[in-house]
């Protein structure tokens, strides 16, 4: 017996089950490759009408198509993908994630990430390199260029003039702007107009040119409130796909299929789940959200292995849902820690503190919180896009109330405890 030994055996956990490691471990679309994503991809409706689209434009079509959904429900795996399916085809395409933040920084970040890379593609036809450099020294500056002299729209038509050069060239292209939702979390109400005005001329443009495709992944919130605050971007984007909650069907293949993955000797068992596991877990712990459904797995997993039984069992559910909750406790706290201001605090602290969470009326706090009726309904929609507060419209009357799964959170973190 080493001093090791006991610290090793931790990894031998999952030997029982044929597996060598968690396969729930890579979660994030981030930390998977391709070939990992291809294989433990589960095709749904979502991906027929995607690639219906990247047809569309290898046929020499164009398209913008916004990809909207929770977090979690499969956005960033797509993207991936159709970044990769592009790429065989010889295209030239661009992956990015937006900053929040002013106009400049969001103009900064595109012209970066797409003149950079043809600027150093040894391939990439000359005058398509010569126009990325020209764009790139133009925009490199434009922190430091004077308000008067930044003009939304013509960045916006600049963008698109790179596609069109490459469309002239005979390459597809494709733009995939990860993540929009940041742009409205992290962007101050007034200035976001200038980077909606970017966004709405390049779709503009970019509508005509043959051979090129605009993804967009954006949570729902943050697409209404798109529709809301500058709807003649969204009415620019012409398809919309949502990432619906995921049916049993689909969940006990996705498990299937990675775990299928990790233990090739045993390409199509569920062990040590079952179908009615996956079931309860998909409907009552993930509501038909695949990261969530993972999450919880992972931890039922370990929970299963640690108490030796050969399967999981309702005991194993509950406690390791127990687990899986407290790390994504841990996960959102810091989120929210970033994002909430004072002002936000503010408002949150009435809301929870003293309207039960909600519904309220959006403008029915302005006197108790002493703000104007504008700047209250500001901050409620900001929050709404943010992800912290359902919106409800009725009629003319718009409510609030704090996302459920999340008022918990907020109650500690605002120091409201709550029994
Ligand atoms: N149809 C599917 N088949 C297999 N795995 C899926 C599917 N949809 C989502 N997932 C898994 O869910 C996780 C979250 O996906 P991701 O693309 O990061 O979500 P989002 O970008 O919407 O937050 C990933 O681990 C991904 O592999
Ligand atoms: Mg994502």
């Amino acid at each position: 017996m080493s001093i090791y030994d006991d610290m090793l055996s931790d990894e031998e956990y999952l030997k029982k089950y044929g597996l060598k490691r968690n396969p729930f471990d890579k979660i994030s679309a981030e930390s998977m490759t391709t070939e990992e994503i291809t294989k433990m991809h589960v095709v749904t409706a979502a991906d027929k009408k995607i690639a219906s689209n990247l047809s569309t434009i290898i046929n020499g079509g164009s398209a913008t198509v916004a990809l909207i959904g929770e977090y979690g429900s499969g956005k960033s795996i797509r993207a991936s993908s159709i970044k990769e399916t592009l790429i065989r085809k010889d295209a030239f395409v661009f992956y990015t994630k937006l900053p929040g933040g002013s106009p400049g920084i969001v103009t900064y970040a595109l012209f970066e990430s797409v003149c950079i890379p043809i600027m150093n593609e040894k391939n990439a036809p000359d005058d398509l390199k010569e126009l990325a450099k020209k764009l790139w020294e133009k925009y490199r500056e434009v922190n430091s260029m004077p308000e008067s002299k930044f003009k939304p729209y013509e960045a916006g038509q600049d963008l698109a003039s790179l596609f069109k050069k490459i469309s002239e060239n005979d390459y597809l292209s494709g733009l995939v702007i990860d993540e929009f939702e940041e742009i409205i979390e992290a962007s101050i109400q007034r200035e976001i107009r200038k980077t909606f005005e970017i966004l709405r001329e390049y779709f503009s443009h970019a509508v005509g040119i043959s051979g090129h495709i605009t993804i967009i992944c954006s949570t729902p919130n943050a697409w209404a409130s798109l529709k809301e605050i500058h709807p003649a971007v969204a009415t620019r984007v012409h398809v919309e796909i949502e990432f619906k909650p995921v049916s049993d069907k689909i969940a006990i293949e996705i498990v299937r299929k990675r775990l299928g993955v990790f233990r090739p000797s045993k390409p199509d068992s569920l062990d040590p789940f079952d179908e009615d596991i996956i079931s309860q877990v998909n409907k009552e712990y993930a509501t038909g959200n695949p990261r969530m459904l993972l999450l919880v797995l992972r931890s039922i997993l370990d929970v299963t292995a640690q108490n030796k039984l050969n399967h999981a069992n309702l005991d194993s559910v509950k406690e390791g849902v127990e687990f899986a909750r407290e790390k994504l406790k841990d996960a959102q706290s810091e989120r929210i820690k970033q994002i909430l201001t004072p002002k936000m605090r503010d408002i949150l602290e009435v809301i929870i503190g003293e309207k039960d969470g909600g519904p309220i009326v959006g403008t029915a706090l302005a006197d108790e919180l002493g703000m104007d009726q504008g700047n209250l309904s500001r901050y409620l929609n900001q929050m709404a896009a943010l992800n912290f507060l359902n919106k409800h419209r009725d009629g003319r009357i718009v409510s609030f109330e704090i996302k459920p799964e999340l008022r918990l959170i907020f109650a500690e973190e605002l120091g409201l405890t709550e029994t």
